[in-house]
C-alpha cells in the first residue's frame, strides 16, 4: 500500500522501547533450551495465544516471566541485536532503549551481565547497521525507593554509557513522588530523567513526574488530556510524549485504535511520537505502530512526517545531529 511505503521511506527514531519486551517467542524457546530452563509453553504459537491482556498488570506478570530465560551476557546481546536488526528493516536510525536491571538482579543475574550484553549490541548496531542508540535504566516502581537507590549505586561504573533513568512497571498505587530522592540523585549525577505516567494513572501522576521528578520526556502521558491545565503545561514546555498505540490497544488503555488520542495530541500542538513499547508482546514494531495508527486515525503525510520529526526533536541526540535529521 502507498501509506505503508511512505512510512517505510522515512527515517525514524524510537524513544520508548523496553528491550526485554522485544523478546520474541522463538527466541524465548531458543534461550530456554540453551540455558536448560523449563518454560510452561509447548510452542511459540502457544506463547502468542497467552498474550491477551486486560490491563497493564496482566501484561507485566507475563513480561517478568518471559525475561526469566535471559541468563548470560550473550543472551542480552542476542536479544538486543535482534531488536536492532528488526528496526533496521523499519528504517529506524536511532533508538533510546529501556532496560529493567531489577528484573534481572532480583533473580540472580548480575547488573553487569545484562548491561554488558546490551552495550556490546549497541556498539555493533552503530558499526554494522549505522543505528545510533542510547540506554535508559528504568526503576521498577512496584519496588521500594531503597531498591532503586541500590540499583543506581550498582550503575556507578557504567554512568558514562547510561543516558538517563526511567520509571516503569505497575503504575497505579506507585506515584512518581515515591521516587523523588533517587531521581534527584540521578539528576545530580548528570543523568537525564524520563518516567511512565498517565498510562493507567491519573493526571496527578503526570504533574508529579514533571514537578517532582523533573523529567525531560514523558512516557505515554495519554491521560494528560483529561486536564486542560496540564495540556497547557505540556504545550508550553514542548514536552515530548512517547506514545505507544499498539501497546495502548493491547492493554485496554484504549478500546479501539479509532479512539486513540494521538491525532488529538498533534492537533493540540503536543510533541507526540510513535513507539512500540514491547513489540513482541503487543503485536508490532515501529512501522506497524505507524501504519495501524495512520490507518485508524486517517493520518495524512504531514502528520506522519510530524511524528517522525518529533522522534528526533524529542531524542537525547545533540542539537546539531537533531537539526541534520529534520
Ligand atoms: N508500562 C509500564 N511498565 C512497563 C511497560 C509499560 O508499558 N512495559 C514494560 N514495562
Ligand atoms: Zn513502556
Amino acid at each position: 500500500e502507498q501509506r505503508q511505503a511512505f512510512i517505510a521511506g522515512i527515517p525514524k527514531a524510537e524513544l520508548h522501547l523496553h528491550i526485554e519486551g522485544s523478546l520474541e517467542p522463538e527466541m524465548m524457546f531458543a534461550l530456554a533450551q540453551r540455558n536448560a530452563i523449563d518454560i510452561p509453553f509447548a510452542s511459540a504459537e502457544e506463547v502468542r495465544k497467552a498474550y491477551a491482556f486486560s490491563n497493564l498488570q496482566d501484561f507485566l506478570d507475563i513480561y517478568y516471566q518471559g525475561m526469566n530465560v535471559l541468563r548470560t551476557e550473550q543472551d542480552f546481546y542476542d536479544l538486543t541485536m535482534a531488536y536492532f536488526q528488526r528496526i533496521h528493516a523499519d528504517n529506524a536510525i536511532h533508538a533510546e532503549i529501556f532496560f529493567d536491571p531489577q528484573g534481572h538482579t532480583e533473580r540472580g543475574v548480575t547488573f553487569s551481565t545484562a548491561i554488558d550484553g546490551i552495550l556490546r549490541a549497541m556498539d555493533d548496531a552503530q558499526s554494522d547497521l549505522n543505528i545510533s542508540s542510547q540506554l535508559i535504566m528504568c526503576f521498577l516502581r512496584h519496588l521500594s525507593e531503597e531498591d532503586a537507590l541500590a540499583t543506581l549505586e550498582e550503575a556507578a561504573p557504567y554512568l558514562d554509557r547510561i543516558s538517563g533513568v526511567g520509571l516503569d512497571s505497575s503504575e497505579l498505587g506507585h506515584p512518581p513522588s515515591k521516587f523523588a530522592k533517587v531521581f534527584a540523585k540521578a539528576k545530580a549525577l548528570g543523568l537525564k530523567a524520563v518516567a511512565h505516567a498517565g498510562e493507567e494513572g491519573p493526571p496527578d501522576y503526570v504533574w508529579e513526574a514533571l514537578d517532582v521528578l523533573k523529567i525531560e520526556r514523558m512516557d505515554h502521558g495519554n491521560r494528560s488530556l483529561e486536564d486542560p491545565r496540564l495540556v497547557e503545561r505540556l504545550q508550553d514546555n514542548q514536552m515530548t510524549l512517547t506514545v505507544c498505540p499498539l501497546s495502548n490497544l493491547s492493554l485496554c488503555v484504549v478500546n479501539d485504535l479509532k479512539d486513540h488520542p494521538l491525532k488529538k495530541m498533534l492537533g493540540l500542538g503536543l510533541r507526540a511520537t510513535v513507539n512500540s513499547d514491547d513489540p513482541s508482546y503487543f503485536g508490532g514494531y515501529l512501522n506497524d505502530n505507524y501504519e495501524a495508527t495512520a490507518s485508524a486515525l486517517d493520518l495524512d503525510k504531514d502528520d506522519i512526517i510530524a511524528l517522525a520529526k518529533n522522534s528526533f526533536r524529542g531524542s537525547f541526540l545533540d542539537e546539531e545531529t537533531i537539526a541534520q535529521s529534520l
